[in-house]
Formats: C-alpha cells, structure tokens, sequence
C-alpha cells in the first residue's frame, strides 16, 4: 500500500505540472498513464463500470468523474480537479487534488482552500479508537463552517486490494457512529464539496457529476493508513 500509494501521488503530482492553459484532459489523461505504466503500475479505473478514461479529470463545476476529452482544453482561471488512482502489485493508491490553472479568482481560491482543510481536519481524526463518525463530522464542520456544502450522493471508501472496499466514508454525519478504526486499516478521504448547494447532476455522458447550479466545486482527497499513533498518509509524495 505504501508502495501504489506513492505511486499514485507521484502521478497525481505529475498531472498538476502538466495541467495549464492549452492542454486537453485527454492528453492529461496520457501523460499520468504512461507514467503509472512507465513505473510497473497500471491504472484500475479504466473500464471500471466501463469508464472511457485511466483517470477522472473534472474541471470547474464538474466534481468528479469528468470523462478525458480532447474537447476540453484547460484555460487560465479554470480549476480541475485530478482523482488518480494507480495499482501496483495488487494494492490500490487513490488520491485526488484540484488544481487552478494560473489565478483564479478570489471566490473559487477561498472554496479549493476549504475542501483541502476539510480533507486534514478529516484525516487527523483518523486514529486508532476513533469511528468513521469522526472523520465524517470533522469534514463536514469544516466545509460547512466555511459556508460550502457537502455533496453527500458520494462518498470515499476503505481502498485495498480494490479500489472501493469497507468501510464506506461519509463526508457527513455524527462524531462516535460507525465502524470503529484499527490499526492496518486503508481509507480514502476525500471531501466532495459545492459552492451553493449539495444537489448535483450527472451529465448526458452517465459519467460526468456537476455542481446543481453549474457553480464551481472542489475534490481533494488523500489514501490513510490507520496507525498505533498518527495517522499516515500513503499518497504524499516523497522526492
Ligand atoms: N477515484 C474514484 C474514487 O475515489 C473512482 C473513480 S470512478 C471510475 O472512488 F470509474 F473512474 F473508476
Ligand atoms: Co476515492
């Protein structure tokens, strides 16, 4: 896990340098994809319920699931949100971050840094004794303290040998509810956050998932290992 995790960081990390004004998601998609398989990896989310893609790029008020596109090149002001998992020899590393191709504006700024805090504020309840109550209440005071909202349709998962497993994790609910968290155990946090509402709407594509009223959203999103002590997480990358 350690090893698909750094990974999956690298070539997540890979994307934000490639992403600015003038590229396509399709030739994104390519160049994290060469990478993942440059490294003895290979990318799971192609052909998983038969997605098109290696990976999800989403740009502005698409939240997740964005289809790669030759059609869609990045521009100055946009944002995109990258959710790149990789595998290698058999263990799943997931991580999403979203980027903002040159400024953005201040609105949109204020949401990205929302959505990452509420990603940390998550994770630092990912510890030993806790339950998955606490990751979720965690995430959803911050985002809604900063006045945002919660998409609650998806959620983030355990990520092991496949890249959705038990427990699921809600980026909503109460502190002290849900299966309890043991050392050894792999999860994927990862806020799903709107700027005016939770409801959202899947494109003509069945992939695509937007924000209800074409505003702008944000996804960040980090694979943790649960601990004796503090938390790990496995998709940082390590130069
Ligand atoms: N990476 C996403 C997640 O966190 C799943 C991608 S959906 C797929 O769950 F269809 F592209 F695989
Ligand atoms: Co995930």
């Amino acid at each position: 896990m350690i090893k698909a995790g750094e990974l999956a960081a690298q070539a997540l990390e890979l994307a934000g340098k490639n992403a600015v004004a003038g590229i396509s998601t399709w030739e994104l998609d390519r160049i994290v994809n060469d990478y993942v398989v440059s490294k003895g990896g290979h990318s799971p989310c192609k052909g998983y319920g038969g997605f098109p893609g290696h990976n999800c790029f989403s740009v502005n008020e698409e939240l997740i699931h964005g289809i790669p596109s030759k059609k869609k090149i990045l521009k100055e002001g946009d944002i995109i949100s990258c959710d790149i998992v990789a595998e290698l020899d058999g263990y799943m590393g997931d991580n999403t971050r979203t980027f903002r191709i040159g400024g953005v504006i201040e609105e949109t700024e204020l949401l990205l840094r929302a959505t990452e805090a509420a990603l940390y504020k998550g994770i630092a309840q990912a510890v030993k004794g806790n339950r998955v109550g606490d990751i979720s209440n965690a995430v959803q005071i911050c985002v809604e303290t900063a006045g945002y909202y919660v998409v609650k349709k998806y959620i983030g998962h355990g990520v092991g040998r496949e890249m959705h497993e038990d427990p699921e994790v809600p980026n909503f609910g109460k502190p002290g509810r849900g299966p309890r968290l043991i050392p050894g155990m792999t999860i994927a946090i990862e806020p799903m956050v709107n700027q005016t509402t939770e409801n959202v709407k899947v494109l003509d594509d069945k992939w695509t998932v937007v924000e209800g009223n074409g505003k702008m959203s944000a996804h960040f999103e980090h694979t943790v290992l649960i601990t004796e002590g503090e938390p790990m997480i496995l998709t940082l990358p390590t130069h």
